[in-house]
């Protein structure tokens, strides 16, 4: 299948390991020019070495996205480098306290909002514009099956069902300019350095195997190509009719129908 997205700018937000630098492989591998980050800067080296050898117009920039300035200056290098970002794939996000209502103060809140949402909003408030000028553009959001239905810590939950509803409004908004926004939803996905690995290594066999039992329909963890190809179909021409959706990609954890 040809995507047609060969020589489009994608930047993917936390792109140095797990799912972010599998969205960065597979949409490499379709001929797109991929910007990666992340804040450490030899991981980032060793993948942009890696993505190099897809497509030696790989760029990484060492960068922390909670950093609202820094998110500018991405953004003015990547269209200076590599002209109009095409596609912006929002991946970072993640857990930052482990409890319900009673454990979790504002704070907590706000920390979880900072690195699941406001990178996020920041950036597609900058790159929509030019998105809207060339009449082109494809913005995805990696949420989670917990932004869908019940599960994980309050903080988390609560950032990324909003991030759902960023998908949703900004969707229905844009899509009359040619820009298609969708979120992808993924249940346990296992990669080095996640914590879904980290859960396998801390944990008995046993525990690991009734966890997958109890969970995991399709009988194991997940791993990030699936993802990474998903979002690189939701980044193409091929996804015309697509937008305002979130897709789960979980090996049958969610019990939700919707
Ligand atoms: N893995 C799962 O099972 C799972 C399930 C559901 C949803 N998700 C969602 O999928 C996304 C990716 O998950 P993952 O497991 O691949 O995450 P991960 O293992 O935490 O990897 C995150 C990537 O983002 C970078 N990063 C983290 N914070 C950053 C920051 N402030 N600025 C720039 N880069 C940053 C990391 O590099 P540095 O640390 O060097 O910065 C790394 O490259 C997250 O939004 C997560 O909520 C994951």
């Amino acid at each position: 299948m040809n995507l047609g997205i060969k020589n489009k700018t994608a930047l993917v937000t936390g792109s140095s390991r797990g799912i972010g630098k599998s969205c960065a492989i597979s949409l490499s591998k379709e001929g797109a020019n991929v910007v990666i980050c992340g804040r450490d800067k030899k991981t980032l080296t060793e993948s942009l070495s890696e993505l190099k050898n897809i497509n030696e117009n790989t760029k990484g920039i060492v960068c922390d996205i909670t950093d609202e300035n820094g998110l500018s200056n991405v953004v003015s290098e990547i269209n200076d480098k590599l002209g109009n970002i095409d596609i912006l794939v929002n991946n970072v996000g993640g857990s930052v306290k482990k409890e319900g209502i009673e454990g979790t103060d504002i704070s907590d809140m706000n920390k979880a909002f900072d690195l699941n949402l406001t990178p996020t909003i920041k950036l597609m408030q900058l790159v929509i514009p030019n998105m809207k000028s060339q009449r082109w553009g494809r913005i995805i959001n990696i949420s989670s099956v917990y932004g869908r239905e019940l599960g994980g810590n309050l903080s988390y939950m609560t950032a990324k069902a909003a991030l759902n509803s960023i998908t949703k409004h900004s969707a229905i908004d844009l899509a009359k300019h040619g820009i298609l926004i969708n979120a992808v939803a993924p249940g346990p996905v296992s990669h080095p350095g996640g914590s879904w690995e980290k859960f396998q290594n801390q944990n008995s066999s046993e525990v690991v195997q009734n966890f997958i039992d109890e969970n995991l329909p399709i009988g194991k963890f997940g791993w990030p190509e699936p993802i990474g190809d998903l979002v690189t179909f939701l980044a193409s021409e091929n996804s015309g009719f697509l937008t305002g959706t979130c897709i789960n990609v979980d090996g049958g954890w969610s019990r939700s129908i919707n």
